[in-house]
């Protein structure tokens, strides 16, 4: 079957087509003609997957499934959560800086140990929505780990270099792809939206 994934993230497209059985092709939002950006406006994962999900749904016509990830840290209280993207923006003045976003991260938990609060457990969580003739459907994908103290690797994307998964000794983005799939947020999701579609005999 053919089914729009509704991002413009190149790393996410990459991710995710890497971990779906072949009879599963994405399409993308240029292909169905959505060139402009999506809004992502609720306050929760949860509700930015479903909106970005529906947009396309409604404006398109066309079955689709969207992502919304969040890196939630214990010491911060769960942020930067459903504002990682722009966790930067309003302090420093960048626009979805990862670098920027991982500075503020590692400048907040530092405060936090100056605090006495030296907890750098975190997680990924990504929920994705597929809209399948207008019926919605969530898939929830979380990995545990921790933040290290100083960006390192140069694979993935986003907070990837400052994630260590638990049970692991290096970062995401120390790992190859092939890897981060077999135990990433994003693969698992994935790997729930592919049962689904099978047990409906959608694939
Ligand atoms: P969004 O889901 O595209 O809104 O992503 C939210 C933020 O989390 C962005 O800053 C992404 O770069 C980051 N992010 C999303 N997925 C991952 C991932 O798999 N690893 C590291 N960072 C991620």
């Amino acid at each position: 079957m053919k089914i729009c994934f509704a991002t413009n993230n190149p790393k996410k497209i990459e991710e995710v087509s890497a971990a779906l059985p072949s009879n599963i092709q994405l399409v993308s939002l240029k292909e169905i003609g959505c060139t402009e950006e999506i809004p992502e406006t609720t306050p929760t994962i949860e509700g930015n997957s479903e909106q970005k999900a529906m947009y396309v749904y409604e404006n398109y016509n066309e079955n689709c499934f969207a992502d919304d990830t969040g890196l939630e840290i214990e010491a911060l209280g769960g942020e930067p959560g459903v504002h990682s993207a722009m966790y930067a923006d309003k302090i420093v003045g960048s626009y979805r800086d990862s670098n920027e976003n991982m500075k503020l991260v590692l400048k907040n938990l530092q405060e936090q140990a100056q605090k006495g609060n030296t907890d750098r457990s975190a997680q990924f969580k990504t929920v994705f929505t597929l809209v399948l003739d207008g019926e919605k459907h969530q898939f929830e994908g979380i990995i545990k780990g921790k933040i290290i103290e100083e960006p390192t690797g140069k694979d993935g994307f986003g907070y990837d270099p400052i994630f260590i998964p638990n049970g692991y000794e290096k970062t995401f983005a120390q790992m190859p792809l092939s890897e981060k799939n077999k135990i990433s947020h994003r693969a698992i999701a994935t790997r729930k939206l592919v049962e689904f579609l099978n047990k409906l005999n959608k694939v």
